[in-house]
């Protein structure tokens, strides 16, 4: 089974130490999120465990053949149009011109993009439009890891929705392995299997770990909000984010 392990990791930018003594691991089909509060070091650990940046100290064990990444701004290369952004991914991977034409059409319009939007480039597409091509372009590889970094944040609420009932889908049916970065608590007992509370204080460090054995597709309103109300009155959730009332 494939697996991402993290092991004793530290990482210092300059002097300033972000993140102390990092240990968990992710199985293949579980969504792990680590949430946290702003400048805690959560992107930064994410991008240690993409490979994204040098490793310093502690050990990461990646198994997982293929991998893909949405970050909270959508990141598309400016002089590619629509299909051609989503498709990039599998040229790398050496799909030819046709089949990625076709794939990527195929998860653009699950992705509610419309035929006339597939030849429009970056800057003529509105916000929620990009992001919807962002999530495409990471999906259309499938990807056995997907890694998330505060991907809903700047979405209206129904999109929110809506591109979470995609990863919905695919956790439902346990075809992807999920990183996930977020500060919404909420968003994080909708779709986690395991939540890593990362404390900023005085150093990055996981302090608490939660755990829901009831399957995503079987969370109701009813079960987010009750968990969600449960998690903030943990001690350790109110210090970190500090939510005490003063
Ligand atoms: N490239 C960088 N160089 C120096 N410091 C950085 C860099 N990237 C992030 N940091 C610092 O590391 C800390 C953690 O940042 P980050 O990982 O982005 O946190 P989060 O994603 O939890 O908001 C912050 O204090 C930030 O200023
Ligand atoms: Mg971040």
């Amino acid at each position: 089974m494939a697996r991402l392990k993290v092991e004793n990791l530290s990482f210092s930018f300059g002097y300033d130490t972000i993140l102390e003594e990092m240990d968990f691991e992710i199985n293949e089909g579980e969504v792990v999120s680590i949430v946290g509060p702003s400048g805690g070091g959560k992107t930064t650990l994410l991008r240690l465990c993409a490979g994204l940046l040098d490793r310093q100290d502690g050990k990461i064990e990646n198994s997982f053949t293929t991998q893909s990444i949405a970050f909270q701004d959508p990141r598309l290369l400016p002089w590619k149009n629509v299909i051609d952004n989503i498709a990039f991914g599998l040229k790398a991977m050496g799909v030819s011109t046709e089949e990625r034409e076709k794939r990527a059409k195929e998860i653009a319009l699950k992705f509610d993009l419309e035929e006339s939007d597939f030849d429009k480039f970056p800057k003529e597409l509105s916000g929620g439009m990009s992001q919807r091509v962002s999530f495409a372009r990471a999906l259309v590889t499938k990807p056995k890891l997907l890694f998330l970094d505060e991907p809903f944040s700047a979405l209206d609420i129904g999109l929110k929705r809506e591109l979470q009932n995609h990863i919905m889908e695919l956790i439902a049916k346990k075809e992807i392995t999920i990183f996930f970065i977020t500060h919404d608590i909420m968003e994080a007992i909708r779709l986690s299997d395991k939540i890593l509370l990362l404390s900023p204080d005085p150093v990055g460090k996981i302090v608490k770990e939660f755990t829901f054995d009831t399957p995503q597709p079987k969370r109701d309103n009813e079960y987010v909000y009750s968990q969600t109300a449960k998690i903030l009155s943990d001690r350790d959730i109110i210090e970190t984010f500090e939510l005490e009332f003063k």
